[in-house]
């Protein structure tokens, strides 16, 4: 994009906070190098009554192209869209809108599909693996369901809230039956440890998975994007792990992204 015109499209990050998004930066940097014609800027609204207020002035922007939906959202917006793809269907939430020529909504979950060919393009395998994953999340969610469809062998889930955590596994046994899940077993062996959680933003948060849980040659692995080097990846680091840090999601799931807004 060369300037901002009358036929510009516009596209959001929608999320709050928003001070820390690195996801308009990166598109309009994508929108630059593909001769694309569209601008995102961050769009901070809170739950609730102010989301349903913004989705519903999206639908009334008609050089509206979509967003990419960002924390606390996720979950919230799945009621708001009129068509769901079928994972984002399976998993109850959303990370991308877009506003369809007839002003409806449709949203898709790109955020697994991300997390997983980060790690692909890293060289590393999927198959067979077994995973610990922190967070019942909207990210959590999609990475569990990507995993599952790459392949991995046994997925371990931890969280705080024991609600989310339930919900979390039982989605995943609905949609993959044959996979191998468990709750809060932290002592199994896992080959891939991934924080999903939003622990890892502030300086002071606590580790997603403590130390003593991550034991070479596991492979640590953080969605938290900003600091680059999260707490766990340090605590990973000093036990002698190898990290893969949050950055590796957005970059994978940019193209998938890209594709998606600008489909209508
Ligand atoms: N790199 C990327 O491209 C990318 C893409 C998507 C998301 N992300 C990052 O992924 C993170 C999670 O996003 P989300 O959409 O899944 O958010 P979310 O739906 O709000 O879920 C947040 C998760 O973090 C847990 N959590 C939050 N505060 C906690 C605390 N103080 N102690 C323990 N657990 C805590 C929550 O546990 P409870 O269920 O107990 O609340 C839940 O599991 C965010 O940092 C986001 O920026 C990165």
């Amino acid at each position: 994009m060369t300037s901002i015109t009358g036929k510009t499209k516009l596209f959001a990050t929608l999320g709050y906070p928003v001070g820390h998004v690195l996801t308009p930066q990166k598109m309009n940097a994508l929108f630059a190098e593909r001769h694309y014609d569209g601008v995102m800027v961050a769009v901070a609204a809170t739950p609730g009554q102010d989301l349903a207020r913004v989705v519903a002035a999206f639908r009334a922007m008609r050089n509206f192209g979509g967003a990419v939906v960002t924390v606390p959202h996720k979950t919230g917006i799945v009621t708001l869209c009129d068509h769901l793809s079928p994972r984002a269907a399976n998993a109850g939430a959303v990370n991308v809108i877009r506003r369809e020529a007839d002003g409806s909504i449709t949203g898709d979950l790109l955020d697994g599909v991300g997390f997983v060919t980060g790690l692909q393009n890293a060289g590393e395998t999927l198959k067979d693996r077994r995973v610990l994953l922190a967070g019942a999340g909207g990210a959590a969610l999609a990475i569990a369901f990507a995993l599952a469809e790459a392949g991995v062998a046994h997925i371990t889930v931890t969280n705080r809230s024991q609600d989310r955590l339930d919900a979390l596994i039982s989605r995943l046994k609905n949609s993959f039956p044959r996979l191998s899940v468990s709750a809060n077993d932290l002592s199994e062996g896992h080959d891939i440890a991934i924080n999903a959680t939003s622990l890892g933003l502030r300086e002071n948060d606590p580790l997603p998975i403590a130390p003593e849980h991550l034991r070479p040659p596991m492979l640590v692995a953080e969605v938290v994007m900003m600091p680059e080097q999260t707490g766990l990846l340090k605590a990973a680091g000093w036990a002698g792990c190898r990290t893969h840090s949050g950055r590796h999601m957005l970059t994978g799931q940019l193209s998938a992204i890209f594709d998606f807004l600008t489909a209508a």
